[in-house]
């Protein structure tokens, strides 16, 4: 395969509706007396319950597109639609799982997945009854009454994630979450989002340094560059799940996002 010949396209058909639509979405901020260009002309049409990688080298605006979509910084330029509405902040619709997994320390396993359920205002039953089901879903009802600090990083993760899907997410946006973690955790821990994602309806969009990791996970692969950032490839991933990374095609795959990527992976 030529290394920068386009994949064949899935056909579409039908296409299921756009949960998120980003229509040349940019991003500028101040710097002193400087503007810096962190993201420019991005356009993605998400379908729900897809599963999205963004891959791209340091600075090129992936943390920049996610925080955006969660509603923590602005839109500069362009629209931000989330299931055809203007994102105009943070909500439940759409949760965060960060590399530092922001767990809040001072709570339980259980009520940091309750948390967001309990701060809408939840009745009490209802509140416990989902911390439950979702410690169960991440594997973690032993560990329920632990503190963060007394769970590995993995087991952290889990639960980072647990509290996203008991708000009720309908898109997770993962930054790098497996970034910090070792590479047998992460491997169990790719396996389990994955049986995650294909149990529900969810919508992920998940920023890896990692071609990999990006093959092995996504049903498409964006592409991003640096100076500024900006989306220069939109690529589907057509191979059956579970993956092979030893495989012939997911190594033409691999060769093909590194020179996309104009690496030397
Ligand atoms: N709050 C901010 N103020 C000024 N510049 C910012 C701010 N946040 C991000 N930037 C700039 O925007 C650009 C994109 O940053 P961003 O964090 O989105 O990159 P990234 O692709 O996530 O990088 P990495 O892979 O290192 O996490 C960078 O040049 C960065 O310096
Ligand atoms: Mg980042």
């Amino acid at each position: 395969m030529d290394d920068l010949a386009p994949l064949p396209a899935l056909a579409t058909g039908t296409a299921a509706p756009a949960i998120l639509d980003i229509q040349g979405v940019g991003k500028r901020f101040a710097f002193g007396t400087e503007t810096i260009t962190a993201l420019s002309g991005a356009t993605l049409r998400i379908p729900k319950g897809e599963f999205v990688c963004l891959i791209g080298p340091s600075g090129c605006g992936k943390s920049t597109l996610l925080r955006m979509i969660a509603g923590f910084e602005s839109v500069s330029e362009g629209t931000l639609l989330m299931a055809g509405r203007h994102v105009a902040g943070p909500g439940p619709d759409r949760g965060m799982v960060f590399q530092d997994y922001g767990l809040f320390p001072w709570l339980t396993v259980r009520q940091n997945i309750g948390f967001g359920p309990a701060a809408r205002g939840r009745p009490r039953a209802e509140v416990a009854a989902t911390a439950a089901r979702f410690l169960e879903m991440v594997g973690l009802d032993r560990f329920a009454e632990a503190y963060p600090h007394q769970l590995s990083g993995g087991m952290k993760q889990r639960v980072a994630i647990a509290r996203v899907l008991a708000n009720q997410a309908e898109v997770v946006l993962m930054d790098e979450p497996f970034g910090a973690l070792d590479a047998m955790t992460r491997e169990n821990l790719q396996r389990e989002l994955l049986q995650i994602w294909e149990s529900t309806q969810l919508t992920v969009i998940f920023v890896t340094h990692a071609i990999e990791e990006a093959i092995l996970l996504a049903g498409r692969v964006v592409v991003m560059s640096p100076g500024p950032g900006r989306i220069v490839a939109d690529e589907r991933i057509p191979l059956p799940r579970p993956r092979d990374p030893t495989g012939v095609e997911f190594n033409a795959l691999r060769r093909h996002l590194a020179a996309l990527l104009g690496s030397r992976h």
